[in-house]
């Protein structure tokens, strides 16, 4: 099964893609993690995609393009995987479908998780994250057992740098603009599905498997 998580940033995919993981035995193909690692590695790709996720803005289309081109060529995506903040612009979409026609694969769902803009910056304010695994939690709507620790491998959970108040008006006003109008792309291609992300986590997670039934 091919799938997307789709939304404003820190809308949930992230989240609930954990949940098609472990249903699916699939791979989660995360763009900013992907990022992350390479800033965390150091690599030119990395130092040069950090300038712009720093601001909230949007790494170029060709570097990301490149990215997921390698990455979907890998051995675990032979059975499925689950786009998680790829694509973000017409462009990339269009480079998806070209990328999916070539190998004989089609996107069988796009989940897309709806959240209001004001309820996105209180989600995003609360967020915790571990530097080693990447799993996500809140501090109020998703607990650690451990306060600051990480539920999975013990490690100490961070903010992320781009979440503060400046950065994520930008991030949702980029979203906004480059985004969101793949909305339609999807509509018309029949694989479109609308989630209220606003809900309670566990409530969106039911949402979501409905639509995959
Ligand atoms: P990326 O890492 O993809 O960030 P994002 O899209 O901004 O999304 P987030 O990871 O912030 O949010 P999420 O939707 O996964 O939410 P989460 O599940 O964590 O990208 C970072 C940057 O990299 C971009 O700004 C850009 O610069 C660059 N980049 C990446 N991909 C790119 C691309 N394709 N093109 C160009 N540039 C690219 O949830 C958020 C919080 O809410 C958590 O604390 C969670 O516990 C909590 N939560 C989740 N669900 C619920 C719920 N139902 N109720 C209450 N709380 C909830």
């Amino acid at each position: 099964m091919n799938l997307m998580v789709f939304g404003a940033p820190g809308a949930g995919k992230g989240t609930q893609a954990k949940f098609l993981v472990e249903k699916y035995n699939i791979p989660q193909i995360s763009t900013g993690d992907m990022l992350r690692a390479a800033i965390a590695d150091k690599t030119a790709m990395g130092m040069e995609a950090k300038k712009y996720m720093d601001e909230g803005e949007l790494v170029p289309d060709s570097t990301i393009i490149g990215i997921i081109k390698d990455r979907l060529e890998e051995e675990d995506c032979k059975k499925g995987f689950i786009l998680d903040g790829f694509p973000r612009t017409l462009n990339q979409a269009v480079a998806l479908e070209e990328l999916m026609k070539n190998s004989g694969k089609k996107l069988d769902k796009v989940l897309s998780f709806d959240v209001p803009d004001e309820l996105i910056i209180q989600r995003i304010a609360g967020r915790r994250v571990c530097s080693k695994c990447g799993a996500t939690f809140h501090i109020e709507f998703n607990k650690p057992k451990v306060q600051d620790i990480c539920d999975y491998c013990g490690t100490a959970l961070v903010t992320r740098k781009d979440d503060n108040v400046d950065t994520v008006k930008n991030r949702l006003e980029n979203y906004h603009k480059q985004t969101a109008p793949l909305i339609d792309f999807y509509k018309k291609m029949g694989v479109f599905a609308q989630i209220d992300g606003s809900q309670e986590l566990s409530l969106v997670t039911e949402d979501m498997f409905k639509n995959l039934a």
